[in-house]
């Protein structure tokens, strides 16, 4: 399934591109989660190792989407017996792809077809809660790129297309 947003959201408007290392915006993610990793003892893996990858973005946008992949990775893990995160950065053609899988129960079937939609949320009540993944979608579009729920009977795994390069997209 694919679902890139065209129209407003995907313009450059609201920022300088940059061209940056993807294990830099990994770490960065990875620092925000830390204590939440330590503190309810999930695994949290990254494979095969983002080293050499690059992309043309705004880092703190990747940053904050990769974040709350990873918290929600974790804030269903914490329910499950094993508990773990994984992070698996690729590149398919143009894009590079963030895969974020956990060891949780899934999501609930019958708020699917609406997570992306704002204030949808099956956790306890809070400012702003089920705001995660609709800001995360919008940040995505805005690199030109595609967030979506993977189908399927394995672990619960979100996928995240980015354009590599932005000048490729604009030409
Ligand atoms: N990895 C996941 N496993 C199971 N359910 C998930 C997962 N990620 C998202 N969801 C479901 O989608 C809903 C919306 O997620 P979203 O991140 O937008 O909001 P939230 O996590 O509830 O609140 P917040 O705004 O604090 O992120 C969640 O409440 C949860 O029901
Ligand atoms: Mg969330």
């Amino acid at each position: 399934m694919t679902d890139r947003w065209p129209g407003p959201e995907a313009s450059h408007e609201g920022g300088v591109f940059a061209r940056c290392g993807l294990q830099e915006l990994v770490n960065d993610a990875l620092r925000f989660c830390q204590p939440l990793f330590l503190e309810q003892r999930i695994l949290v893996t990254v494979e095969p190792g983002p080293s050499q990858l690059q992309l043309d973005c705004r880092p703190a946008e990747v940053v904050h989407v990769l974040t709350s992949l990873l918290v929600n990775g974790a804030e269903a893990a914490m329910t499950a017996p094993d508990r773990w995160v994984r992070l698996v950065v690729t590149e398919r053609q143009d894009d590079i792809v963030l895969v974020v899988s956990d060891s949780g129960p899934g999501v609930p079937s019958d708020i699917q077809a609406a997570i992306f939609d704002p204030f949808v949320s099956t956790k306890a009540p809070g400012p702003g809660r089920g705001l995660g993944l609709t800001i995360a979608r919008r940040l995505v579009a805005r690199h030109g790129g595609a967030i979506v729920l993977v189908d399927g009977p394995g672990p619960t795994c979100f996928e995240v297309y980015l354009p590599k390069c932005q000048a490729v997209r604009s030409a």
